[in-house]
């Protein structure tokens, strides 16, 4: 800046301009903290200084620009129903670090709740929260803990997003990328845009019309030309949770006591060009590892199979239609997660977002490996500048000598390892927690009288003796669970929600069956 650009500025008519800016900057700071545009503490600040009481009261505090961007969920499978004519809305903003839903219609279960998540950039982690408004007079507003017990029965223990990966989001309006809106999804949204500019919720979400635009769901290639590509929502949604849950993943892997001796191997299962992980391996365990690798590897495929054939169930749009061949750009990180089971000891069934758990589909709009590289890298780089230098070269050649250089760290760093710690951690990330199936705490959280019917499945003794009696549709209870747990009870099937494999099945079954016996020679 020129002497006579700030003379200039110091003048008191550009003083008089420029104050008001400075001071509704401070204003913003006050309600939005430096975070992002929202935050759980800015919207329980809003409530209180405004003695909010109902979230129709709420929604017009908002900022315009998050009321600006969200995704329309007309079959949710979460605590808040939704319909075609009365979506659930997920709010997600600019950036998703904070997100907000509601559903539309008091005949709904969740119509009092706003449930909300919001990532802790600090600790890397996401944090589930309800707020409850009064349903009648009388009632308090209730703001639960983060993360209880009503949310990671569902978003995990160490709780992930739900949201179907790319390219296919059942249930959501604009199911499948780059399609237009299904027949049925286009009266959906036709009737939901029919009455939402006098709805006392839905009128506060802006632009909702872009809903109804073709352009919308497939841009145009005037619009791609341009470079203003406005991406779907469901897309933009994914993308933004792929980045906070890459960023999740990455801390997980920082913070295991193993991670160091590991670090090189990771690298280079996050680089497609250098050879299967198991070479990264000391020589000693190669061998058995690549066996095992092969083995981890079908099980997964496998497991993505099944959700997909799950999630095309539950897409409205593609029913009748002939299943497609599977994505070849599905991206499972075989790799990085055979590495972490086994080597870090950490358990990979909750690392995606996908709605079914236990499956590793993290196909996401961008590259997941690449995003999960750019965190990693600098951090293992630091203090190793061939490793940095042999990065960089990658991009202009191959990766060849990036991959044989980590290669020869990896097997230095690994030497000191034995092939008993490293299965050993494994058997303990999927293990059986005081003789009770891992699985059971599924049950037991949604058996407790509100969500499920009531079963004692916290209390063995209690359980025991109830097995082999009842009058279920299929005999006893323990008949009852076996045909619940068996995959011909299809959408009866339990646990619901879950996508449990046929070893987990076995665990659970043997668990009841023994239990049982138990309960008989009392
Ligand atoms: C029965 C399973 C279930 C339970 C329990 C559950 N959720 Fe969810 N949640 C979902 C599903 C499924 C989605 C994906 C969108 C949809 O289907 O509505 C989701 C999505 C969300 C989202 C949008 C961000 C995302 O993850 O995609 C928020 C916020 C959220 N849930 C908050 C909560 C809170 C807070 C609780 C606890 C009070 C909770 N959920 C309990 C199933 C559940
Ligand atoms: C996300 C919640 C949820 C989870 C997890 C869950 N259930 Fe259920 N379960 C339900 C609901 C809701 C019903 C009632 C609707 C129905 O009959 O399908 C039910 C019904 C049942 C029934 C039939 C009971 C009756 O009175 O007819 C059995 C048996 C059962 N579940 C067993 C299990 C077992 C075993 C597990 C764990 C492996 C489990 N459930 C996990 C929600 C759940």
């Amino acid at each position: 800046m020129k002497r006579q650009e700030i003379i200039q500025m110091l003048r008191p008519a550009v003083i008089a301009k420029i104050l008001p800016l400075c001071f509704a900057g401070l204003w913003l700071f006050s309600i939005n903290g430096w975070a992002g545009e929202m935050s759980f503490n800015s919207l329980q600040r809003l409530i209180a200084e405004n003695k909010i009481s109902s979230i129709e009261a709420l929604l017009p505090f908002l900022p315009t620009s998050f009321r600006s961007k969200y995704a329309l969920v007309f079959r949710s499978r979460s605590l808040q129903e939704s319909s075609y004519q009365n979506p659930r809305v997920i709010i997600y903003g600019n950036d998703a670090n904070f997100i907000l839903t509601f559903n539309g219609s008091a005949e709904q279960n969740g119509f009092n709740t706003l449930e909300t998540m919001e990532f802790d950039e600090k600790k890397r982690e996401f944090l589930f929260r309800e707020i409850a408004f009064p349903g009648k007079a009388g009632e308090k507003i209730s703001v639960s803990n983060a993360n209880s017990e009503r949310c990671i029965r569902c978003h995990g223990a160490n709780p992930r997003p739900i949201w179907d990966t790319h390219p296919l989001w059942p249930g959501s309006y604009g199911e499948r990328y780059l399609d237009p809106l299904s027949t049925r999804e286009q009266q959906g949204i036709h009737q939901f845009l029919l009455n939402q500019a006098k709805h006392p919720r839905y009128s506060y979400l802006e632009y909702p019309e872009i809903f109804a635009k073709p352009s919308t769901f497939v841009p145009s290639t005037k619009n791609r030309y341009e470079g203003n590509l406005r991406q779907s929502p469901n897309e933009e949604l994914s993308r933004l949770l792929s980045t906070l849950n890459g960023k999740r993943i990455v801390s997980e892997l920082r913070d295991s006591p193993n991670f160091w001796p590991y670090r090189y191997s990771i690298l280079a299962a996050l680089d497609r060009e250098c050879d299967s992980v198991t070479q990264y391996l000391p020589a000693f365990l190669k061998q058995r590892a690549a066996s095992e690798f092969s083995d981890f590897s079908t099980l997964a495929e496998k497991k993505n199979q099944e959700q997909e054939q799950l999630k095309r169930v539950r897409a409205v749009s593609l029913q009748g239609q002939e299943p497609v061949k599977r994505d070849s750009d599905l991206l499972s990180l075989h790799g990085l997660r055979f590495l972490a089971e086994y080597g870090l000891g950490l358990s990979t069934a909750e690392w995606t977002t996908a709605l079914e758990s236990d499956t590793y589909d993290f196909s996401a709009p961008q590259s997941m490996e690449a995003e999960i590289e750019a965190q990693l890298l600098p951090f293992v780089s630091k203090g190793d500048p061939s490793l940095e230098s042999l990065a960089a070269v990658r991009k202009v050649s191959s990766s060849e000598k990036y991959c044989a250089y980590l290669r020869r760290q990896s097997e230095q760093s690994l030497h000191a390892l034995s092939a008993d710690s490293f299965h050993a951690l494994k058997r303990s990330s999927t293990a059986n927690v005081g003789g009770k199936p891992v699985l059971l705490k599924r049950c037991i959280s949604c058996h407790q009288g509100d969500e499920g019917p009531a079963i004692a499945f916290d209390q063995p003794v209690e359980l025991a003796a109830s097995l082999a009696r009842g009058t279920y549709p299929r005999g006893t209870l323990l008949a009852e669970i076996e045909y619940r747990l068996s995959p011909k009870a299809g959408a009866d099937s339990m646990p619901r929600g879950l996508n449990i494999s046929s070893a987990e099945r076995s665990d659970l079954e043997e668990y009841f069956r023994t239990l049982k016996k138990l309960g008989e020679e009392k």
